[in-house]
């Protein structure tokens, strides 16, 4: 039977499934049924200073769909917490005392100050936390006060202030980091030097929703007028993906715990997540979506999958993915795959005899003999996968790898067991001459 405890940062958690700062975590009233319900830790709501900040008092939220109304992306206009400092101080201290066996960590906003930071670290730190997560990531309101994303798109801010964090508290520093900055590596390295103990992301990505073609304004709309908002939901879990990818790779923040974020919904997000190198992973969307309960679909559903694998704990798979994220010049150009229809599967759609004509290589057929009929020319294939994603028959199309040795029609040549990439293609003008992986 599969142990899923966490141990990150020596913070415990019966799973490795918490909630993320957001307004699930908000309050004493809703972190208590989370944790009935079976969510192994949260990270609070971010604190700020007082006086409370102020939200709209309209919509602050936007979404796109997918065809069947299902939820694809939200974004949100809200700030931190509007409630009193002191109210949300006590609260974290009575639900750690009533629930000592979940992971709570506090997440931290305030000016970019050190006695500020100091002081609110130091009222967290008496609470009994276990944690702190500096948050470096909000992109809209704070980061116009020169706070959230503000701090997370300078790396030296980003040193300096944890550097402060760490030295004011004995607790486990997380920073937490935006995804709207060029190259992810830069910010996570800048935490990682100024001491940090693990890094979270990703934080909401700055967007526009959508526009409303009557008023012409941005959706959420405040009396004629929106801003940017923060994107987040099953939409940006690709984008949190590389990013994690890219902090666990990296020879400079290798090592350095992950806490993954972005887009999980199900249990399956959440061992993508871990398979590249996250200890826990944050859920928001998805419970604001759907409730806490689903935290015990995703609780059954990884015990399963580690059951099936041979998995005992988390760290028997976390990471295992990351050897495999490589650079597009290292991957193998001698590798050769085609497409392959099930003919008992195809209802004769057409959807990939269209995105294969008008897309790709006009390798599908869609009449033989003067009967409707999907099939891949293998002599025009390119293997690039379109017809796979497009085709509404789950399974009905699959890429076949061709073995060494047997003849591409497409090219006339043998497909070599070789493996050779771009560094040394005689196509590449600064070939090395010797593979490397
Ligand atoms: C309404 C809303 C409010 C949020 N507030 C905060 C916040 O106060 N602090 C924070 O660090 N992140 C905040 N977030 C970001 C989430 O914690 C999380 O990083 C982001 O939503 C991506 O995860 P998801 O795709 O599971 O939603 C908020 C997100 C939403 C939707
Ligand atoms: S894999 Fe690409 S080229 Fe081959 S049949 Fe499908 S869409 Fe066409
Ligand atoms: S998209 Fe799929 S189901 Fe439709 S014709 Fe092609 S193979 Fe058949």
């Amino acid at each position: 039977m599969a142990d899923l405890r966490s141990n990150f940062l020596g913070i415990k958690s019966p799973n490795p499934f918490w909630l993320a700062s957001a307004p699930p975590t908000d309050k004493q009233y809703n972190v208590e049924r989370a944790f009935k319900a079976g969510w192994g830790g949260v990270v609070w709501k971010t604190l700020g200073e007082d006086p409370e900040v102020v939200n709209v008092s309209g919509p602050r939220y936007g979404a796109t769909h997918g065809g069947d109304r299902r939820l694809a992306g939200l974004n949100n206009i809200e700030l931190i917490t509007d409630r009193p400092l002191e109210v949300n101080l006590r609260e974290i201290a009575e639900v750690k005392k009533n629930f000592p066996d979940r992971a709570l960590v506090v997440s931290l906003m305030v000016p970019c100050e050190e006695k500020n930071w100091t002081s609110i670290v130091k009222r967290v730190e008496a609470t009994g936390a276990d944690g702190i997560e500096l948050n470096f990531g909000c992109p809209h309101g704070m980061s116009e006060r020169g706070m959230g994303s503000a701090v997370g798109q300078v790396p030296e801010y980003i040193e300096m202030v944890t550097r402060w964090c760490k030295a004011a508290s004995r607790m486990p520093v997380i920073v937490k980091l935006t995804p709207n900055i060029t190259d992810i590596r830069y910010p996570a390295r800048a935490a990682h030097k100024g001491g940090a103990d693990a890094v979270s992301l990703i934080n909401t990505v700055s967007s526009i929703v959508s526009v409303d073609l009557d008023n012409f304004a941005p959706v959420p709309t405040i009396d004629g007028k929106g801003s940017h908002g923060g994107y987040c939901g099953p939409a940006v879990k690709p984008i949190a993906l590389n990013m994690v990818a890219e902090i666990a790779r990296d020879l400079e923040t290798a090592g350095l715990p992950i806490s993954g974020i972005g887009g999980i919904g199900t249990w399956r997000d959440a061992a993508e997540f871990i398979a590249l190198g996250c200890g826990t992973v944050q859920v928001c969307t998805a419970v604001m979506t759907y409730g806490f309960k689903i935290v015990e679909e995703m609780i059954d559903g990884l015990s399963h999958y580690m059951d099936t694998k041979g998995f005992r704990t988390i760290d028997d798979f976390r990471g295992m993915a990351v050897p495999n994220v490589t650079d597009w010049r290292y991957l193998n150009l001698n590798y050769v795959a085609k497409a392959k229809i099930d003919q008992d599967l195809c209802i004769k759609c057409g959807r990939c005899h269209i995105a294969c004509e008008d897309t790709s290589h006009q390798a599908i057929t869609h009449l033989v003999n003067g009967v409707r009929h999907f099939e891949v020319k293998d002599e025009e294939c390119v293997g690039c996968n379109l017809c796979v994603n497009v085709c509404p028959v789950d399974g009905c199309i699959t890429m076949e790898p061709m073995k060494p040795g047997t003849i591409d029609p497409r090219t006339g040549r043998a497909v070599s067991d070789k493996y050779a990439n771009w560094t040394t293609h005689p196509n590449n003008p600064t070939a090395v001459g010797v593979a490397a992986e």
